[in-house]
């Protein structure tokens, strides 16, 4: 893959950094200040506007647009770049009192008052037309501005808003389905309505997965969650249209939420939509927290096929919104940026420049806090400026390619999630990022896929609870095994098709014969129950299965609980020398990456020396000619690593090259 520097308008190649800048919120003598507060912390970029369209329209035939203009006139000035925010993320009070058919209804029937934000229905035709006209003032005003480099849709599309059952998402999801289904008929098969007495006779009868007296038709569920997901897509769509009409040279980039409530954003079907993708991301303290960030950068680098992607927003410090909000420690600041970095973010930036004193977010941090610029979060964030600035021979490099891909499916994640399943106490997340961290353990490195990516050269393809297996992507997992591919799948993969209904014969149905084993019943574990297993000293939570091994080894069986002594890990060799494995049960820890050791394919490994494994993550970036290896400590014990390369950021002491606490390197080594 060719260097690919991100194409912002008229910008070199290099690390840009940057944050949130909400100048509406402080007095003008406070602007200028920030200009040159900005240049002393490296800052090359700001997102302007993201909130701001009360000021921007004070009333539905008022603009000032002035103030704004004003702002970038003075970042242009400072040398300053700006991603300009189209502003519609937040309709103003006039429009919602005017106009209050376009405030979001939850799934009890209750309106999401203004108050907050996002309060707007993404089906609304009435939103759509003032947002597009906003859209088209700023396009018109600001496109041709020296300091615009990007266009920025809206913000965290879907962030409060993704589900929204009101009298305009009921028409807009019959208009989908009618497109999916083509008919009624078609529509109660695929959603299986003969039962419950739930066939529909006409289009009109059919509605949103409101409160009802038990969990809606799961296809019903899957279906509107696919749609909620496809109507926030058009939103976005309508503005790109927009501003690609009228600036076609500035690309076009939204902030996507790859974690927590992004659970209701199929980004796979979102990331071919935008000229950049961006990210923005929280770290939440606990275990596992620095392999969830490295998973969430992981995983938006796959989003971007690898190629160079924008940090838009994460945190110098505390977040407000999560129950107890930590301060970081020492180290996390520049970690945290840099592990984005690593996995292919040639832009980081924060929310927000200046910590706001009024407004919901005023305990949120910044890279000027309340205590001002003398400051340890000021000068962490202002060192981080210059170690992004001497990174800049990275930018533009793709993703290296590792050796073991884990797949990760929207629809997966949404099928598991909903109730009335053999289990309640699935988690697709989580066992995601626990076999992600298992190979970090090993020091073995993984490339996240969306989960119909290409999966050509990846020696190990890992399927964690890979639920939704249509005959498509049957094939193409047979085909990966069949040419010598070995893949990993666990509990619950494979069971249903694109339609949520069961594969029959056997569990898992779709991947039956290419695992050799039959289930007849699913044993889920009651809560606090385990099982021990007889290999990788484990101990199994969530699920177990009671498998008839029809063709497979057994890599491990259970020694405890209803199946004791029968199969929990088997794996079959396929013809061309592939294999395809089945983990029934979840495990976690040492157990689980002495399993993830045990399904690495002969010669495949960690490229990290042996005494550094599970301490330190490698993540490779390619260039021309030239690779970017990033080490980052996962352990707050200093550590040295063993390797030659010449230091772009970091300390050499002779052949090692030394990380404190949380501490991260960068060389520029050679390709092997
Ligand atoms: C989101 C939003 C920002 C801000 C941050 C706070 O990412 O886009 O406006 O609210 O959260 O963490």
């Amino acid at each position: 893959m060719p260097v690919t520097p991100l194409p912002l308008r008229g910008r070199g190649t290099r690390i840009e950094y940057g944050a949130d800048y909400n100048p509406e919120q402080w007095p003008r003598e406070v602007w200028a200040r920030d200009v040159a507060l900005m240049r002393e912390a490296g800052v090359t970029i700001a997102t302007v506007g993201v909130f701001s369209w009360a000021l921007l329209q004070p009333a539905a035939d008022a603009w000032d647009l002035d103030w704004l203009g004003d702002v970038l006139d003075l970042l242009h000035d400072g040398g300053i770049a700006v991603d300009l925010a189209t502003a519609t993320a937040s309709p103003p009070p006039w429009l919602t009192t005017a106009h209050p058919e376009v405030l979001p209804v939850d799934a009890d029937g209750r309106t999401l008052w203004p108050g907050g934000r996002q309060h707007w229905r993404p089906t609304s035709p009435v939103f759509r037309r003032h947002a597009l006209a906003l859209v088209e003032r700023l396009a018109r005003r600001f496109g041709d501005h020296p300091a615009l480099v990007a266009w920025h849709v809206n913000n965290e599309l879907g962030c409060h808003n993704a589900h929204d059952y009101s009298d305009d998402a009921a028409a807009a999801f019959r208009v989908w389905l009618r497109e999916r289904y083509g008919s009624v008929g078609a529509l109660n098969a695929a959603w299986g309505t003969a039962f419950w007495s739930q066939s529909y006779g006409r289009w009109d009868e059919v509605l949103p997965p409101r409160l009802a007296p038990t969990p809606a038709n799961p296809t019903q569920q899957l279906d509107f969650a696919r749609f909620s997901s496809d109507a926030l897509r058009e939103h976005l769509r309508a503005e790109r249209d927009l501003l690609r009409a009228i600036t076609p040279d500035v690309p076009v980039t939204t902030n996507f939420m790859v974690m927590g409530e992004a659970s209701r954003m199929d980004y796979a079907s979102w990331a071919g939509e935008v000229d950049v993708v961006s990210n923005d991301h929280y770290v939440r303290p606990g275990r596992h927290e620095h392999d969830e960030l490295s998973f969430s950068a992981n995983l938006t680098g796959g989003l971007a096929g690898g190629r160079p992607w924008w940090l838009m927003e994460h945190s110098t410090s505390a977040v407000n919104w999560q129950k107890v909000n930590r301060a970081k420690r020492p180290g996390e600041l520049a970690r945290d940026a840099l592990t984005h970095v690593a996995h292919g973010a040639d832009a980081i930036c924060f929310f927000q420049w200046r910590q706001s004193t009024a407004g919901a977010e005023r305990f949120h941090s910044a890279m000027v806090p309340h205590a001002g610029p003398d400051s340890a979060v000021f000068r962490d964030a202002a060192a981080l400026g210059s170690v992004l600035d001497a990174l800049a021979p990275v930018a533009g490099s793709h993703r290296g390619r590792a050796p073991v891909a884990l797949l990760f499916d929207w629809d997966s994640w949404w099928a598991t999630a909903q109730e009335f399943l053999p289990s309640t106490r699935l988690d697709y997340r989580r066992d995601a990022v626990e076999w992600y961290a298992a190979f970090a353990d090993l020091g073995v490195r993984v490339d996240v896929l969306p989960a119909d990516a290409d999966l050509t050269g990846y020696a190990l393809v890992v399927a964690p609870m890979l639920h939704v297996v249509d005959g498509a992507r049957a094939l193409r997992l047979t085909g990966y095994v069949e040419g010598g591919g070995h893949l990993v799948a666990t509990y619950f993969s494979g069971i249903v098709d694109e339609r949520a209904h069961v594969h029959l014969g056997g569990y898992p149905g779709a991947l039956r014969d290419l695992l050799g084993i039959r289930i007849e019943e699913f044993t889920p574990l009651l809560d606090g129950e385990s099982v021990g297993l007889d290999a990788f000293g484990g101990t199994g939570t969530v699920w177990t299965d009671r498998i008839d091994v029809v063709d497979a080894e057994v890599l491990a069986r259970y020694t405890g609980g209803e199946n004791a002594g029968r199969a929990a890990v088997t794996r079959r060799t396929a013809a061309g020398g592939g294999s395809a494995a089945w983990v029934s049960t979840r495990l976690q820890g040492p157990a689980l990456a002495g399993l993830a050791e045990r399904l690495l394919p002969p010669g495949v490994g960690s490229d990290l020396p042996p005494q550094v494994r599970g301490h330190v993550e490698l993540a490779v970036r390619a260039g021309d000619g030239v690779e970017f290896w990033f080490l980052v400590n996962r352990t707050t014990d200093p550590v040295e690593v063993e390797l030659d390369g010449e230091v772009l950021h970091g300390t050499r002491e002779g052949p090692a090259v030394r990380l404190g606490p949380r501490g991260v390197a960068v060389l520029r080594r050679d390709p092997a």
